[in-house]
């Protein structure tokens, strides 16, 4: 299963290849799950593609959709929320408060429908990745989850359904973001070991954009907790506001 909310782009349609690689049988969820938009302006400007999506879930041979409509995954009454303790407080969660329960409600009912043997999501939402791991061994949940690596523009911006929503000046500001995090690396490479100068040759790098940075970190992998000093699988995390629009992205340090 490759659980999205449509706005299909080269990001997805790698989980779908991936997915081929490890299952016979591929399902592709589209659902815009207005629980985790802590925000209804960003929910209701989330951008909708329908017959271009159905497009390229045929040309990615994906055997099933699923697309279920509001009522349906939440129909009259509905009133359970999953909630995974600890990790959800952090980075994405201190900023966007209910949504990692929104995400952890929703892919539980997805899995719930689907079954899955096993799931795949992209890394680029790594702090989702790890919440629903958590969530997959503490409701001992079958599932094998596979972390995809993040598909990125030319210029190195991550892919994502919300970079359409830029303008143009604020498009060409976005490759900001990946340049700071190629800096921290190489200055990971060169030996330097000390959180802080990482994150500062990242916001120094996003400084000089219109940008307004919300968190850049580094963070050990499981605990998502800040790091002072770094090693090799720690994860730099960025989130910025650019343009009134979300833009997050990470780095595992190699
Ligand atoms: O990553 C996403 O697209 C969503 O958060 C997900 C996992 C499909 C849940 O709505």
């Amino acid at each position: 299963m490759v659980p999205t909310m449509g706005a299909l782009h080269h990001g997805h349609t790698s989980l779908f290849e991936i997915a081929h690689q490890q299952a016979d049988v591929v399902v592709a969820t589209i659902f815009v799950n207005p629980l985790q938009f802590n925000n209804s302006t960003d929910f209701e400007k989330y951008p909708l593609q329908m017959e271009r999506d159905i497009q390229l879930l045929e040309e990615h041979g994906v055997h099933y959709l699923y697309n279920p409509t509001v009522e349906t995954m939440y129909g009259s009454g509905f009133s359970t929320s999953v909630h995974i303790g600890g990790i959800t407080d952090l980075l994405e969660g201190a900023s966007r408060p209910g949504h990692f329960s929104g995400v952890a409600t929703v892919v539980t009912k997805l899995f719930s429908a689907g079954q899955p043997d096993i799931a795949v999501f992209g890394q680029k939402d790594f702090q989702q990745f790890a919440v629903i791991k958590r969530m997959v061994a503490d409701l001992d949940m079958p599932i094998q989850l596979i972390m995809a690596p993040t598909i990125r523009e030319r210029d190195g911006l991550a892919m994502s359904s919300r970079n359409v929503r830029l303008s143009t000046s604020a498009r060409l500001e976005a490759k900001a973001i990946s340049q700071g995090l190629s800096a921290a690396q190489s200055l990971f490479s060169s030996g330097i070991r000390e959180s802080q100068q990482l994150v500062e040759a990242v916001e120094s790098v996003i400084a000089p954009t219109s940008a307004a940075i919300d968190y850049v970190k580094v963070i050990d992998s499981a605990s998502l907790q800040d790091l002072s000093s770094v090693s090799q699988g720690s994860v730099m995390v960025v989130a910025v506001i650019l343009d009134g629009i979300r833009l997050i992205d990470n780095h595992i340090l190699v």
